[in-house]
């Protein structure tokens, strides 16, 4: 009864140069549409741009910001506004920014792009102000929003352009990491850290080259660490490269480090990062011969321990001429490996000016270039950044590529989706009645669509997807609340608010232990499929996630027979809707499997027709779905 989620099929052409992946035919089990996706929705009048959301659960509130507005709402029920607060640009500044040359109406306004929790009552908010980024502090008091009112410059801080990619995050300590462009003209790319010990990058190409900044996150590696490593900050983002020699622009996507204690150096990279290193990812299928280039959005699954933490992120090639996304994972030990051990790439002169970047395979100074200040340095009296040799840091200001790319795990995509363009991921992990772990991926594509997938030992498969919005617009931010069992989109027009998984959209057992979905389960006491209840007692309950295996499901399916009385020489029409996208389905009549061979019939999605029907037509026709 069951039959695999996705299916590779590559077509070779011995004229082609290269493999080609002619199709993945990896479809969604279920299209849940927009009337049926229990989704809600908060728009207002007049607002757009919905591109900032922070979850603030010990609050239940979810912060949007959007254009020129910041809304605090119930995080239970979106559509429940508790407050807002308005954030507009004077007229003067609007026309200053248009003798600059941007569009008065819509890039002369102020996107909200940065909401950061400071403390309980303390927000930090920043907007892009008519290309003039600016930030201010927010107070909170019971759900009431209010700006402090005393802005203050937001460069390298918030982006000028608004619809450049952004990241930042707010360490527990209050101050801000942001990985933006510093200057109007957008070719200034920095990884700033303000609000505190002000540091920065180098303005160097070999840094940072036309960057797309598009995720960070802090891993706390300092927990129960034996070495007196430091907590991290990775950057992730897509640049061009070069080390390659290519006669186009070649993108790659990047993971960048930085150290959380890093005070900079003392005479070399004074004020900037003497800990930033960064490497190449590689998403790729081994049987394609081009690689996911571009890294669109990253999530990092925290779990118990740092060591086990996970990165998930949504790729999509540069040549635009495949239409496919994927998702790779990469796990933190591979990553700590590459940082902490592995060789640094290095300029070589070839010739009279060519140069060429390959591994460094010279002497490296102590302490190790790029790494935290860690037990092992400050044996050496090392303390801080600021001891450090300027050996040490000029090398590291010489030499921030890593020579190793990271692979991702298993050396392949845990999903990989033709006809979609994916934009943004976030993971769940959730245990199965079976009590193994299933990390549960739900990403968005450019055109509203939610996709609900898992990845069992290789297999990929989509669970559901749904339509969230009633038109056609890009995902442009998501938020996943697993206490509340929901997940948050943002998007250019609305916010909408999805449930992580609707049991009851599954109709019986079948359907419910073939969707697999690790949320939900068979009742054979209460005869529906609901939330896996862990507390209740879990015998009288069927899921199969692992194998979709639904022999102990009571057999049903069997339908009982209607009876129709039809019109000579009519057509007539007879419905059959399988559960499933995954189902193949057959007619059988008089007990032999019909063939579509002449025009008599016409079998489609939903059913089958036959055409000017006669006496020779009459019997018991069965529907057989199999999935
Ligand atoms: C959510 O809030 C909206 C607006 O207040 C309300 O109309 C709707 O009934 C609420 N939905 C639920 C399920 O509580
Ligand atoms: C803002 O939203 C509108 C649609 O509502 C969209 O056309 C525009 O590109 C968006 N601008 C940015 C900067 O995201
Ligand atoms: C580093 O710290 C130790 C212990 O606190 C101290 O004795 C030493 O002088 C410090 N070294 C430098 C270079 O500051
Ligand atoms: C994906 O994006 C590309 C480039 O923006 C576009 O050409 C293509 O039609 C999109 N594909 C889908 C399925 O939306
Ligand atoms: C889970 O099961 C327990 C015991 O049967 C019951 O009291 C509780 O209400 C259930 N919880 C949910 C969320 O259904
Ligand atoms: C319908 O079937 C009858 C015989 O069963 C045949 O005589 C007639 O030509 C058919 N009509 C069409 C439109 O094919
Ligand atoms: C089914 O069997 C009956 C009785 O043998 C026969 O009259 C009828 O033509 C058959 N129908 C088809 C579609 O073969």
């Amino acid at each position: 009864p069951k039959m695999y989620g996705c299916i590779l099929i590559y077509l070779v052409s011995g004229l082609i140069e290269h493999t080609e992946a002619s199709m993945f035919n990896c479809i969604p089990r279920k299209t849940v549409n927009y009337k049926n996706g229990n989704i809600r929705t908060f728009t207002k009048e007049g607002i757009s741009n919905f591109s900032t959301l922070l979850l603030s659960e010990d609050s239940d509130i979810l912060f949007v910001g959007a254009r020129e507005a910041i809304f605090a709402l119930d995080l239970k029920n979106i559509s429940k506004e508790i407050s807002h607060e308005y954030w507009t640009v004077s007229k003067e500044m609007q026309e200053e920014c248009k003798n600059k040359g941007k569009t008065k109406d819509t890039e002369c306004r102020n996107y909200i792009r940065s909401l950061h929790e400071v403390d309980d009552t303390k927000f930090y908010v920043c907007g892009t102000n008519a290309f003039q980024p600016t930030c201010d502090f927010m107070i909170v008091k019971d759900g009431q929003i209010k700006l402090e009112g005393m802005p203050e410059d937001g460069k390298g801080k918030c982006p000028y352009e608004p619809t450049q990619r952004y990241t930042s995050i707010m360490v527990v300590d209050g101050q801000l990491y942001s990985a933006t462009q510093y200057n109007f003209l957008g070719s200034e790319p920095i990884i700033l850290r303000s609000l505190g010990k002000n540091l920065r990058t180098e303005f160097k190409a070999t840094w940072l080259n036309e960057p797309s900044f598009v995720s960070m996150d802090v891993v706390r590696e300092s927990e129960d660490n034996l070495d007196g490593d430091d907590d991290k900050i990775y950057v992730f983002f897509t640049e061009t490269a070069i080390e390659f020699d290519f006669y186009e622009k070649l993108l790659i996507p990047r993971i960048a480090r930085i150290c959380k204690d890093d005070l900079g150096g003392q005479r070399t990279l004074q004020k900037k990062w003497t800990s930033f290193l960064k490497a190449t990812l590689i998403c790729s299928v081994p049987e394609l011969s081009f690689q996911f280039n571009i890294v669109q959005d990253v999530f990092v699954l925290k779990t118990g321990n740092w060591k086990d933490t996970i990165f998930y992120g949504v790729f999509t090639p540069q040549w635009g001429k495949l239409d496919i996304s994927a998702v790779c994972a990469f796990s933190m030990t591979t990553i700590q490996e590459i940082f902490s051990k592995g060789y640094y790439k290095g300029p070589v002169t070839v010739g009279q000016s060519h140069v060429k970047w390959v591994m460094y395979s010279g002497v490296v100074p102590t302490p190790r270039p790029g790494a935290c200040i860690n037990n092992n340095a400050r044996r050496l009296q090392y303390n801080t950044s600021l001891d450090l040799p300027d050996k040490t840091l000029q090398f590291v200001k010489d030499h921030p590529l890593m020579n190793e790319p990271v692979p991702s795990i298993n050396h392949q995509p845990v999903l990989v989706k033709r006809g979609s363009n994916y934009t943004r991921v976030v993971v769940d992990r959730v245990t199965g009645l079976d009590k193994k772990i299933y990390d549960v991926m739900f990403i968005g594509t450019d055109k509203g669509y939610l996709h609900k997938a898992i990845n069992f030992d290789g297999e990929m498969f989509i669970i559901e997807e749904v339509q969230l919005f009633n038109s056609p617009e890009p995902v442009e931010s998501l938020q996943l609340s697993s206490a509340k069992g929901q997940v948050y989109v943002g998007s250019p027009s609305q916010v909408v608010q999805v449930p992580v998984s609707v049991c009851s959209r599954y109709a019986d057992c079948m359907d419910c232990v073939l969707a697999r979905d690790p949320y939900c389960a068979w009742d054979q006491t209460q005869k529906h499929c609901s939330a896996v209840n862990r507390s209740a007692n879990s015998e009288n309950w069927i899921q199969s996630v692992k194998h979709g295996d639904p022999s102990k499901c009571p057999q049903t399916g069997n339908h009982e027979a209607e009876k129709r009385t039809v019109i000579p020489g009519s057509n007539v029409r007879l419905k059959c809707v399988p559960m499933s996208k995954l189902a193949v389905t057959k007619w059988i009549v008089n007990g032999s499997i019909l063939q579509p061979i002449n025009s008599k019939y016409l079998f489609y999605d939903n059913g089958m027709i036959i055409f000017n029907v006669s006496v020779a037509d009459v019997g018991l026709y069965i529907c057989e779905s199999v999935e």
